[in-house]
């Protein structure tokens, strides 16, 4: 695992953004697995401007976003998939069916779990995968407890996570209490990995990852297992 601090956001952001648009411009269909929360909003501004000065063009890059919330959808402010749509799959040019992301308003969600998991099979393996980490060390949504051989499942959300997430509800009680998550094995299949660490209250998360212990109670720890991690560490926020 090799660990990179910054000191600011934006250089943090600047350089996940260069080395994105680099493997993009290297490989001829790039596939990039995405996250959402406020960590990666500075990657995806950057990605956006640096499309808008012609350095990098979308137009064979196929994604795949870890989450979304059970019940919340394509007319859902909240959904993840408005996220992605509003922070730059409508500002670049994108292949609109190239963009993949769990359907949280699916009637089976097991199904979908597996169509998921299935399509990230087929068009995979993911070149690069952007992860944030959570207070908890969750990664995607897979909550402290979660076996690391899972696949893309349901997951029931831990309060802590409504709570942290409740910031873009009106309250906590709007946060949905399930979301479907690409699980720790289909994480672990990326050939490369950028974990962003950013915001107030990550400190304790980021020494315990550091620490190298591997746990189930603590997901991202199930990183040690992975070859080629690069955790980007925006100093100035811990
Ligand atoms: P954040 O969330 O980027 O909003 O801090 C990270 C996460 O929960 O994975």
């Amino acid at each position: 695992m090799n660990v990179k601090y910054f000191n600011s956001y934006e250089s943090m952001s600047y350089f996940a953004a260069s080395k994105l648009i680099r493997r993009i411009r290297e490989i001829k269909q790039p596939v990039l697995g995405l996250a959402t929360g406020s960590t990666p909003l500075g990657l995806y501004q950057e990605l956006v401007s640096q499309h808008n000065k012609g350095v990098v063009s979308f137009e064979n890059v196929i994604t795949f976003n870890l989450d979304e919330y059970v019940g919340l959808g394509d007319s859902h402010a909240k959904s993840y998939k408005t996220y992605m749509r509003q922070h730059l799959i409508d500002k670049v040019d994108f292949n609109p069916k190239s963009f993949h992301i769990p359907n949280g308003q699916a009637i089976d969600l097991e199904k979908e779990c597996n169509r998921y998991e299935s399509l990230l099979l087929e068009k995979g393996p993911i070149d690069v995968q952007v992860l944030g980490l959570g207070h908890n060390g969750h990664i995607g949504f897979n909550e402290p407890g979660t076996p690391f051989k899972t696949k893309t499942h349901v997951v029931e959300l831990d309060i802590t996570t409504r709570e942290a997430n409740s910031r873009y509800f009106s309250s906590v009680s709007e946060v949905p209490k399930r979301s479907i998550t690409m699980g720790i094995k289909s994480i672990l299949r990326s050939d490369e990995i950028l974990l962003l660490v950013s915001g107030e209250g990550k400190a304790s998360a980021l020494d315990k990852l550091l620490s190298h212990e591997i746990s189930k109670e603590f997901p991202a720890s199930a990183l040690h297992r992975h070859d080629a991690v690069t955790v980007l560490v925006d100093q100035s926020s811990l």
